[in-house]
Protein backbone atom coordinates (compact mmCIF):
# COMPACT_ATOMS: atom_id res chain seq x y z
CA UNK A 1 0.00 0.00 0.00
CA UNK A 2 1.40 3.64 -0.79
CA UNK A 3 3.17 5.36 2.11
CA UNK A 4 0.96 8.28 1.60
CA UNK A 5 -2.48 6.62 2.10
CA UNK A 6 -1.32 4.92 5.22
CA UNK A 7 -0.62 8.46 6.11
CA UNK A 8 -3.73 9.78 5.34
CA UNK A 9 -5.78 7.64 6.97
CA UNK A 10 -6.06 7.16 10.74
CA UNK A 11 -9.08 5.98 12.92
CA UNK A 12 -12.05 7.76 13.64
CA UNK A 13 -11.37 8.86 16.89
CA UNK A 14 -7.53 10.20 15.85
CA UNK A 15 -5.18 7.44 16.12
CA UNK A 16 -2.49 6.82 13.84
CA UNK A 17 -2.39 3.43 12.05
CA UNK A 18 0.70 1.45 10.53
CA UNK A 19 0.26 -1.08 7.75
CA UNK A 20 1.59 -4.93 7.94
CA UNK A 21 1.43 -7.15 4.79
CA UNK A 22 1.59 -10.86 6.71
CA UNK A 23 1.83 -13.85 4.65
CA UNK A 24 -1.80 -13.58 2.65
CA UNK A 25 -3.12 -10.83 5.20
CA UNK A 26 -3.03 -7.89 5.31
CA UNK A 27 -4.45 -5.02 7.66
CA UNK A 28 -3.57 -1.60 9.79
CA UNK A 29 -3.00 -1.33 13.51
CA UNK A 30 -2.85 0.98 16.19
CA UNK A 31 -0.20 1.50 18.74
CA UNK A 32 -2.39 -0.56 20.99
CA UNK A 33 -2.69 -3.24 18.41
CA UNK A 34 -6.23 -2.84 17.28
CA UNK A 35 -6.20 -4.41 13.76
CA UNK A 36 -8.34 -2.71 10.75
CA UNK A 37 -8.72 -5.37 8.14
CA UNK A 38 -7.49 -4.90 4.51
CA UNK A 39 -10.12 -6.73 2.30
CA UNK A 40 -8.61 -7.18 -1.48
CA UNK A 41 -7.58 -3.46 -1.10
CA UNK A 42 -10.76 -1.81 0.81
CA UNK A 43 -9.53 -0.04 4.24
CA UNK A 44 -12.55 -1.69 6.62
CA UNK A 45 -13.03 0.16 9.81
CA UNK A 46 -15.05 -2.12 12.26
CA UNK A 47 -17.56 0.71 12.98
CA UNK A 48 -19.43 0.22 10.24
CA UNK A 49 -20.18 -3.76 11.93
CA UNK A 50 -22.50 -1.62 14.62
CA UNK A 51 -24.26 0.69 12.80
CA UNK A 52 -27.88 1.70 13.91
CA UNK A 53 -31.04 3.61 12.45
CA UNK A 54 -30.54 4.24 8.92
CA UNK A 55 -27.27 3.59 8.41
CA UNK A 56 -28.07 0.10 9.33
CA UNK A 57 -30.59 -0.20 6.87
CA UNK A 58 -28.86 1.12 3.94
CA UNK A 59 -25.82 -1.02 4.73
CA UNK A 60 -28.06 -4.21 4.21
CA UNK A 61 -30.27 -2.68 1.54
CA UNK A 62 -27.45 -1.82 -0.75
CA UNK A 63 -25.27 -4.85 0.32
CA UNK A 64 -28.25 -6.66 -0.67
CA UNK A 65 -29.16 -4.20 -4.13
CA UNK A 66 -25.36 -4.01 -5.45
CA UNK A 67 -26.08 -6.50 -7.91
CA UNK A 68 -28.60 -4.73 -9.87
CA UNK A 69 -27.41 -1.36 -8.80
CA UNK A 70 -25.72 -0.28 -11.92
CA UNK A 71 -28.45 -1.95 -14.63
CA UNK A 72 -31.14 0.21 -12.76
CA UNK A 73 -29.60 3.39 -12.31
CA UNK A 74 -28.03 3.10 -16.12
CA UNK A 75 -31.99 2.14 -17.48
CA UNK A 76 -33.12 5.08 -15.60
CA UNK A 77 -30.49 7.32 -16.92
CA UNK A 78 -30.94 5.56 -20.51
CA UNK A 79 -34.97 6.38 -20.33
CA UNK A 80 -34.34 10.29 -18.54
CA UNK A 81 -31.44 11.84 -20.87
CA UNK A 82 -30.89 9.37 -23.36
CA UNK A 83 -27.59 7.89 -21.90
CA UNK A 84 -25.76 7.71 -18.46
CA UNK A 85 -23.34 10.26 -18.99
CA UNK A 86 -25.91 13.20 -19.98
CA UNK A 87 -27.43 12.77 -16.58
CA UNK A 88 -24.43 12.69 -14.24
CA UNK A 89 -21.90 15.50 -16.09
CA UNK A 90 -25.15 18.02 -15.23
CA UNK A 91 -23.26 17.72 -11.45
CA UNK A 92 -19.89 16.12 -12.17
CA UNK A 93 -18.69 19.10 -14.76
CA UNK A 94 -19.29 21.52 -11.45
CA UNK A 95 -15.70 19.82 -10.31
CA UNK A 96 -13.45 21.37 -11.76
CA UNK A 97 -10.74 18.60 -11.52
CA UNK A 98 -7.07 19.23 -11.83
CA UNK A 99 -4.30 17.00 -12.84
CA UNK A 100 -2.75 15.27 -9.45
CA UNK A 101 -5.51 16.99 -7.41
CA UNK A 102 -6.66 14.42 -4.63
CA UNK A 103 -10.61 13.79 -4.92
CA UNK A 104 -12.87 11.68 -2.63
CA UNK A 105 -16.07 10.69 -3.53
CA UNK A 106 -18.03 10.05 -0.23
CA UNK A 107 -21.09 7.43 -0.57
CA UNK A 108 -19.58 6.36 -3.78
CA UNK A 109 -21.19 3.55 -4.18
CA UNK A 110 -20.54 1.27 -7.63
CA UNK A 111 -18.22 4.60 -8.75
CA UNK A 112 -20.32 5.32 -11.38
CA UNK A 113 -19.19 8.71 -11.29
CA UNK A 114 -15.34 7.88 -11.19
CA UNK A 115 -15.34 7.15 -15.42
CA UNK A 116 -16.58 10.42 -15.96
CA UNK A 117 -13.67 12.53 -14.16
CA UNK A 118 -10.47 13.41 -15.26
CA UNK A 119 -8.36 9.94 -15.31
CA UNK A 120 -4.81 11.76 -13.69
CA UNK A 121 -6.13 12.76 -10.53
CA UNK A 122 -5.80 10.19 -6.77
CA UNK A 123 -9.21 8.85 -5.97
CA UNK A 124 -10.71 7.76 -3.17
CA UNK A 125 -13.92 6.67 -2.07
CA UNK A 126 -15.61 5.90 1.20
CA UNK A 127 -19.55 3.76 1.69
CA UNK A 128 -20.92 1.99 4.18
CA UNK A 129 -22.18 -1.21 1.83
CA UNK A 130 -18.98 -3.68 1.60
CA UNK A 131 -21.10 -5.04 -1.73
CA UNK A 132 -21.51 -2.01 -3.27
CA UNK A 133 -17.41 -1.00 -2.63
CA UNK A 134 -16.98 -4.77 -4.21
CA UNK A 135 -18.98 -3.69 -7.20
CA UNK A 136 -16.78 -0.69 -7.35
CA UNK A 137 -13.22 -2.51 -6.98
CA UNK A 138 -14.31 -4.77 -10.13
CA UNK A 139 -15.37 -2.15 -12.44
CA UNK A 140 -12.19 0.11 -11.62
CA UNK A 141 -9.99 -2.87 -12.21
CA UNK A 142 -11.46 -3.15 -15.70
CA UNK A 143 -11.60 0.74 -16.76
CA UNK A 144 -7.74 0.37 -14.82
CA UNK A 145 -8.21 3.01 -12.66
CA UNK A 146 -6.58 3.36 -9.46
CA UNK A 147 -8.95 3.67 -6.79
CA UNK A 148 -8.45 3.54 -2.65
CA UNK A 149 -11.81 2.71 -1.08
CA UNK A 150 -12.80 2.29 2.82
CA UNK A 151 -15.30 1.20 3.95
CA UNK A 152 -16.57 3.68 6.67
CA UNK A 153 -19.60 6.24 7.81
CA UNK A 154 -19.88 9.63 6.09
CA UNK A 155 -20.39 11.05 9.67
CA UNK A 156 -17.01 9.50 11.22
CA UNK A 157 -14.40 9.21 8.68
CA UNK A 158 -11.07 7.89 9.25
CA UNK A 159 -8.94 10.52 7.38
CA UNK A 160 -6.71 13.13 8.52
CA UNK A 161 -7.90 16.84 8.83
CA UNK A 162 -7.05 19.01 5.34
CA UNK A 163 -5.96 15.83 2.91
CA UNK A 164 -8.44 16.61 -0.04
CA UNK A 165 -8.79 18.97 -3.14
CA UNK A 166 -11.92 17.55 -4.30
CA UNK A 167 -15.23 16.49 -2.62
CA UNK A 168 -18.55 15.53 -3.31
CA UNK A 169 -21.23 13.03 -2.35
CA UNK A 170 -23.74 12.08 -4.98
CA UNK A 171 -27.02 10.29 -4.20
CA UNK A 172 -26.20 9.11 -0.19
CA UNK A 173 -27.19 12.74 1.45
CA UNK A 174 -30.60 11.53 1.49
CA UNK A 175 -29.72 8.43 3.76
CA UNK A 176 -27.26 9.64 6.30
CA UNK A 177 -27.91 8.93 9.92
CA UNK A 178 -26.99 12.85 11.02
CA UNK A 179 -26.30 15.04 7.49
CA UNK A 180 -25.18 17.31 9.47
CA UNK A 181 -21.97 15.01 11.50
CA UNK A 182 -21.49 14.33 7.16
CA UNK A 183 -21.00 18.05 6.43
CA UNK A 184 -18.89 18.72 8.28
CA UNK A 185 -16.60 15.46 8.43
CA UNK A 186 -16.55 16.59 4.40
CA UNK A 187 -15.60 20.21 5.94
CA UNK A 188 -12.82 18.62 8.27
CA UNK A 189 -10.92 16.77 5.41
CA UNK A 190 -11.45 19.21 2.79
CA UNK A 191 -7.89 21.54 2.35
CA UNK A 192 -8.96 25.48 2.84
CA UNK A 193 -10.61 26.85 -0.08
CA UNK A 194 -11.53 23.94 -1.62
CA UNK A 195 -15.30 23.32 -3.23
CA UNK A 196 -17.81 20.91 -1.43
CA UNK A 197 -20.31 19.25 -3.73
CA UNK A 198 -23.89 17.46 -2.66
CA UNK A 199 -26.21 16.22 -4.78
CA UNK A 200 -29.51 14.12 -4.56
CA UNK A 201 -33.03 13.58 -4.97
CA UNK A 202 -35.37 16.62 -4.45
CA UNK A 203 -39.25 16.36 -2.90
CA UNK A 204 -40.15 16.65 -6.09
CA UNK A 205 -39.18 13.65 -7.47
CA UNK A 206 -39.94 12.03 -4.81
CA UNK A 207 -43.35 13.50 -4.77
CA UNK A 208 -44.12 11.68 -8.58
CA UNK A 209 -43.67 8.08 -6.42
CA UNK A 210 -45.00 9.03 -3.50
CA UNK A 211 -46.57 5.49 -3.06
CA UNK A 212 -43.58 3.85 -3.47
CA UNK A 213 -42.98 2.19 0.25
CA UNK A 214 -39.21 3.34 -0.16
CA UNK A 215 -39.54 6.67 -0.81
CA UNK A 216 -42.25 7.21 1.61
CA UNK A 217 -39.81 6.22 4.49
CA UNK A 218 -36.77 7.70 3.40
CA UNK A 219 -37.15 11.67 3.73
CA UNK A 220 -35.65 14.13 1.41
CA UNK A 221 -33.18 16.83 3.22
CA UNK A 222 -32.74 20.34 2.50
CA UNK A 223 -28.74 20.23 2.70
CA UNK A 224 -28.58 24.15 2.84
CA UNK A 225 -29.82 23.92 6.58
CA UNK A 226 -27.11 21.75 7.26
CA UNK A 227 -23.71 24.36 6.63
CA UNK A 228 -22.29 25.48 9.56
CA UNK A 229 -22.50 29.71 9.10
CA UNK A 230 -18.93 30.12 7.99
CA UNK A 231 -19.44 28.46 4.40
CA UNK A 232 -18.68 30.49 1.45
CA UNK A 233 -19.91 30.92 -1.97
CA UNK A 234 -22.99 28.74 -1.23
CA UNK A 235 -24.92 27.68 -4.75
CA UNK A 236 -27.60 25.66 -5.18
CA UNK A 237 -29.74 24.55 -8.17
CA UNK A 238 -31.99 22.04 -9.76
CA UNK A 239 -30.90 19.77 -12.51
CA UNK A 240 -31.89 16.91 -14.45
CA UNK A 241 -35.84 18.30 -14.80
CA UNK A 242 -35.83 18.96 -11.38
CA UNK A 243 -34.87 15.40 -10.65
CA UNK A 244 -31.61 16.44 -8.51
CA UNK A 245 -30.74 19.43 -6.72
CA UNK A 246 -26.64 20.52 -6.16
CA UNK A 247 -25.59 22.22 -3.17
CA UNK A 248 -21.74 23.70 -3.66
CA UNK A 249 -20.06 25.32 -0.94
CA UNK A 250 -16.54 26.26 -0.19
CA UNK A 251 -14.41 25.82 3.25
CA UNK A 252 -13.03 29.41 3.72
C1 LIG B 1 -27.93 5.89 -4.32
S1 LIG B 1 -26.39 5.19 -3.89
C2 LIG B 1 -25.29 6.36 -4.67
C3 LIG B 1 -24.02 5.70 -5.14
C4 LIG B 1 -23.12 6.60 -6.02
N1 LIG B 1 -22.68 7.77 -5.34
C5 LIG B 1 -23.83 6.99 -7.30
O1 LIG B 1 -23.96 8.20 -7.60
O2 LIG B 1 -24.20 6.07 -8.05
C6 LIG B 1 -26.26 5.63 -2.17
C7 LIG B 1 -25.00 5.06 -1.48
O3 LIG B 1 -24.88 5.71 -0.19
C8 LIG B 1 -24.32 4.76 0.70
N2 LIG B 1 -24.56 5.26 2.07
C9 LIG B 1 -25.77 5.42 2.68
N3 LIG B 1 -25.59 5.94 3.92
C10 LIG B 1 -24.25 6.12 4.09
C11 LIG B 1 -23.43 6.62 5.16
N4 LIG B 1 -23.98 7.05 6.29
N5 LIG B 1 -22.10 6.69 4.98
C12 LIG B 1 -21.54 6.26 3.80
N6 LIG B 1 -22.25 5.76 2.77
C13 LIG B 1 -23.58 5.70 2.90
C14 LIG B 1 -25.04 3.48 0.34
O4 LIG B 1 -24.38 2.33 0.84
C15 LIG B 1 -25.05 3.56 -1.19
O5 LIG B 1 -23.92 2.93 -1.75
Amino acid sequence: MRQDIIDLIRTSSGENLQYFHQGSEEFLQTQNGVRYPVDGNILCFPETVTLTGNNKNYQKMYDRFSAFYDLATKGYALLKNGNEKNRLVQYLNLLNIENGDKVIEISIGTGRNIKYLNSAADYFGVDISLGMLKKCQRKMKRLHREITLIQAEAESLPIRDESFDVIFSAGGFNFFNDPGKAVNEMLRIAKSGVKILITDETEKLRLKYSKNEFYKANKVRQPAEYLPDFCKNIEYKEICDGDLYVLTFCKP
